[in-house]
């Protein structure tokens, strides 16, 4: 069923070696390796496709339409949205979550709230924080416990009719922690009328979304972090909402009607679709869907949530080792620092001698690295690629590194 060197094999970057020794890639929460298949998708769209989209009334024009336009159904089915046009091509999560924040401009006046939580990436925290200064309204933050949990009590205290906006990411990019997005949804479709954000740039890699079940207004994701090119990314938002709001970039492809008189818009998607698109990129984003549908959602998080459980258990027996968001339920992630060894690059640097890619540092969530009172941490993320030889390898150089810095 899951035979994990099969999967390699479609993953030619997995075979070189850096620093002459083989690749170990825990470096998946920035951003994953492609299979060959998207890359060939790439490569073939340029070679026998490339055309301007929805513009053209030539043939390359028309096929590279209507490829782009069938990836965004994949997207509507990969994430369960109602309607295709509810899925709108950005450039990533930023692009997403900056869109959001923008088009909300008119809905916020002075002393209404936002509410946010400590575990957000800088992306989900400085939007909000121009939107407070464009608007006077203000920023509440839900706090984290030593573990790392949120703490839901202060929801419940913050929730009011102030209360426009809840953003929140499904799965910390830092530590891995999954939050329980269902209780704050429905917390706050009970005491509030706001808005709800879901920030899912590591949570769409590893799991199955249902925003339909969820029921949020806005779901974002990067493309470059589950299996797809860089620069390519989803916002979700509900189709009354999307058509109520204005539109975030001016130019091509977004208006009905142009005139030195005004601009009228054009319905979804495009309203939400200035510009020419990465349409290469959005068309191999749907290629990732197929490579990750072939794998299949339960295997991927079963072996992922395997690599997790076995790299915690191996780094924990290291004296001195210290895991943050440890009794947290995460996944993909682990981030550690060694006790005595003050710079997690100086760690990483030697964990890359071995050919072990990871990120080391704040992680771009410095609220939590201030929480924890540390300047960064040594994260390995990872990948349905991955394997249990390369975590032995991972806990070998952390135990060099450990010798070589104490
Ligand atoms: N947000 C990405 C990360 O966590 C870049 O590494």
């Amino acid at each position: 069923m899951f035979d994990i060197q099969e999967i390699r094999s479609q993953f030619s970057i997995l075979d070189r070696e850096v620093n002459g020794k083989p690749l170990v890639y825990l470096d998946n929460a920035a951003t994953s390796q492609k299979p060959n298949s998207v890359l060939d998708v790439c490569h073939a769209y340029y070679t026998e496709l490339n055309a301007n989209v929805h513009r053209g009334i030539h043939t390359l024009s028309q096929l590279a339409t209507e490829e782009m336009e069938l990836s965004r159904r994949k997207i509507q089915k990969f994430i369960n949205a109602e309607h295709d046009f509810e899925v709108i091509f950005t450039k990533g999560t930023t692009e997403g979550l900056n869109l959001i924040s923008y088009i909300l401009t008119q809905k916020l006046q002075k002393d209404d709230e936002i509410i946010i939580s400590y575990l957000e990436h800088h992306s989900n925290i400085v939007p909000w924080q121009l939107l407070c200064e464009r608007t006077g309204a203000k920023l509440r933050v839900i706090p984290i416990d030593e573990n790392g949990i949120l703490q839901l009590d202060y929801l419940d205290q913050f929730l009011s009719e102030k209360t426009k906006v809840v953003s929140v990411n499904q799965v910390s990019n830092a530590l891995g922690i999954v939050n329980p997005i269902e209780e704050i949804i429905a917390k706050t479709r009970k005491n509030s009328d706001a808005y709800v954000v879901i920030d899912g740039a590591q949570s769409a890699p590893h799991f199955n979304v249902d925003v339909q079940k969820l029921d949020c207004d806005f779901f974002v994701f990067s493309g470059h972090k589950m299996y797809a090119p860089m620069g390519t990314g989803i916002l979700y938002g509900k189709r009354e909402i999307l058509e109520a709001l204005p539109p975030f970039h001016g130019g091509g492809e977004m208006i009905a009607t142009c005139s030195f008189d005004g601009t009228t818009y054009a319905g979804l998607p495009f309203k939400y679709e200035a510009g020419t698109p990465n349409v290469g990129g959005n068309i191999a984003l749907g290629a990732a869907v197929d490579f990750m549908n072939s794998v299949g959602h339960e295997n991927i998080q079963n072996h992922e949530n395997a690599l997790l459980e076995y790299a915690q258990r191996h780094l924990l027996e290291i004296e001195g080792l210290k895991v943050y968001g440890e009794k947290a339920k995460r996944t993909g992630v682990v981030s550690f620092n060694l006790e005595g060894v003050g710079i997690s690059s100086d760690v990483g640097m030697i964990l890359d001698k071995m050919g072990v890619a990871v990120r080391t540092g704040h992680h771009c969530t410095q609220p939590i690295m201030n929480f924890f009172n540390i300047a960064g941490t040594v994260r390995a993320s990872f990948a349905v690629y991955n394997t249990f030889e390369e975590i032995d390898i991972l806990v070998e150089g952390v135990k060099k590194a450990q010798r070589m810095l104490s």
